[in-house]
Parts: structure tokens; sequence; C-alpha cells
């Protein structure tokens, strides 16, 4: 059901891989609410094809751009800016990669040529992202700018091995970057810390089953879909959370609050 929220706004929506991706979830809950979308991936996964589908759905043009290249990124901008005829009012950061768990490398015996390339992929992208919009004025005031962490950040997980250092720098810059943008233009930058979630990136990780049914039985909600997250985007683009900006909000069915559950206890009593 569409309540409107984002009617009249336009956004950019990077990292709709697959239909399980939160991107993917995203984008057709900010087309059912009203908005106007780009969306965006890297060349290597728009040409798998299936981002046609659902820009087709969003009726959405595709721009392609490796968010490591800043040439991309302006590219991205300069062509939006001429599809909008103007800047924009959203920006969802959904892109996560990591290279050492990719090739299965132990968070002991990373190899560091990797480590650089997962931290550019995945929150550097996110300075390079907002620094490109900044310099070129390409959100407009009071805009919203969310990207996706995990608990990992704050909490030693044992598998998620170097993205829990960079969610940490991402949140970081969310930030450093929510100030600066938020005194020249009163744009709001958040981080969503989301549940486990069956997605590409979601089920890379070792031990990724054990931990979701272990946090379903430690969330008092249970674990926060996809689609619940890209309703939670959803508000967080809408005029309703103007004065939110700088924050990791937690929006993992109250996981990040339980100490332990009657469930899991229930598992581990003789
Ligand atoms: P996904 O695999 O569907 O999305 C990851 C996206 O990153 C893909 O679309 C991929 O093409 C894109 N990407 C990778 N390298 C890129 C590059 N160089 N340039 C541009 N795009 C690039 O997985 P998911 O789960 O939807 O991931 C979205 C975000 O959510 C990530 O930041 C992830 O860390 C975060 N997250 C995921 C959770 C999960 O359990 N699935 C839990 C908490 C956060």
């Amino acid at each position: 059901m569409s309540h409107n929220l984002l009617k009249g706004k336009k956004g950019i929506i990077f990292g709709a891989l697959d239909e399980k991706s939160i991107a993917w979830r995203t984008a057709l809950r900010c087309v059912e609410e009203g908005a106007e979308i780009v969306l965006t991936n890297a060349p290597f996964a728009i040409r798998m094809g299936e981002i046609n589908q659902l820009a087709a759905q969003c009726n959405a043009p595709v721009i392609p751009a490796d968010v490591t290249n800043l040439e991309d990124i302006e590219n991205l901008f300069i062509k939006t800016k001429e599809h909008f005829k103007g800047g924009v009012d959203f920006i969802l950061h959904s892109i996560g990669m990591s290279v050492n768990l990719r090739k299965g490398n132990e968070y002991t015996n990373l190899n560091y040529d990797f480590m650089q390339k997962s931290v550019d992929i995945s929150a550097i992208s996110f300075h390079k992202i907002l620094q490109t919009a900044y310099k070129l004025d390409a959100i407009n005031e009071w805009g919203s700018v969310v990207a996706l962490s995990f608990i990992a950040a704050h909490l030693a997980f044992p598998n998620y091995n170097e993205m829990a250092d960079i969610k940490a720098m991402l949140e970081s810059i969310t930030r450093s970057f929510g100030y600066k943008y938020g005194m020249k233009k009163k744009v709001r930058i958040n981080t969503i810390s989301q549940s486990p979630t069956y997605t590409t990136a979601g089920q890379g990780i070792s031990g990724f089953d054990g931990f979701t049914t272990f946090a379903e039985k430690m969330s008092p909600l249970g674990n926060a879909t996809a689609d619940n997250c890209a309703e939670f985007a959803v508000t967080l683009f809408s005029d309703y959370t103007r004065m939110i900006t700088m924050q990791n909000i937690f929006h993992d069915g109250g996981f990040s609050s339980t100490g332990v559950t009657e469930a899991v206890i229930a598992t581990l009593d003789k």
C-alpha cells in the first residue's frame, strides 16, 4: 500500500544486483511511494542483465558506475542531473564486497591488496559519492543519504572478517560527512544497521545460516527482512525524519539491545 511518502522526490539507488538485494527491494518501494529514480551498479553487475527488469518495473534509467572510479561517479551525477533537470533528494548506497571473504582468507591472514580493494568498494566509495555530489551540488536542500551497515562495526563477530573494520569506517564517514553536508545544505546522512539478510553479499559470509538463525532467536521481533529495510529507508528519505542525521540506526528487531533470550538459553540448558 502506498502512502505517497516520496511523492515528487528524485533519487539514485546504488547496488541492485538481483531481486533479493536490499537495493532492489528499496527501489521498488521508493517508486511505489511516488519517487522517480535512477538505478546504478558496477558495469560487471549490469552485464548480468537482471537490473534491466527492475529498470522496466521502475521506469528508471540505468547508468553504470564502478564506485571505486571517480570519473564514473561524476558521470553518473552529471547524467542524473540532466535526466531529472536538477539535483536529487535521496541516495541509497547499498554496496558491499569483501575480497578476502571471497577468497576464503581468515581475519588473521588477510591479503592487504585485497583489503584495500574491499575498503575502496565498501567504505571509501561512500566518501567518493558524497564528495562528488558536494562538489557538483547534486543533492537538493534537506536531501537524505542512507548507507547499509552491520552490527559487527561495534561488536566482534568472528566470521565477518575485514568487513567489520570497513563498516566502522563507513559509519565514521557518515558522521564526518554528515556534519559537513548538514552545515552546507541541510543534507542528512545516516546508516541503517540491518539484520542478517539472505542476499548475494550476505550469503558470502561463512556460517551465515547459523548466524541468521541465532540472530532470529536473539531478537524480540525476529530478524528484519530486506522488505522491512526498504520500508525503513523510505521513511529516512521522507520529510518525516528531517532532523535525523549522522546516526547509525539499528534495524534489527532488537538484536543489538538484547543480552540473551529464553530461546537461546533453551538451546544451551542441559
Ligand atoms: P547484494 O550482493 O545484493 O548487493 C551488493 C551490491 O554491491 C551489488 O549490487 C554489487 O554489484 C554492488 N557492488 C559491488 N562492487 C561494486 C562496485 N565496484 N561498484 C558499484 N557497485 C558494486 O547484497 P546486499 O545484502 O543487498 O548488500 C547491500 C548492503 O547491505 C551492503 O553494504 C551490505 O554490506 C549491507 N548489509 C547486508 C546485510 C546482509 O546480511 N545481507 C546485513 C547488513 C548490511
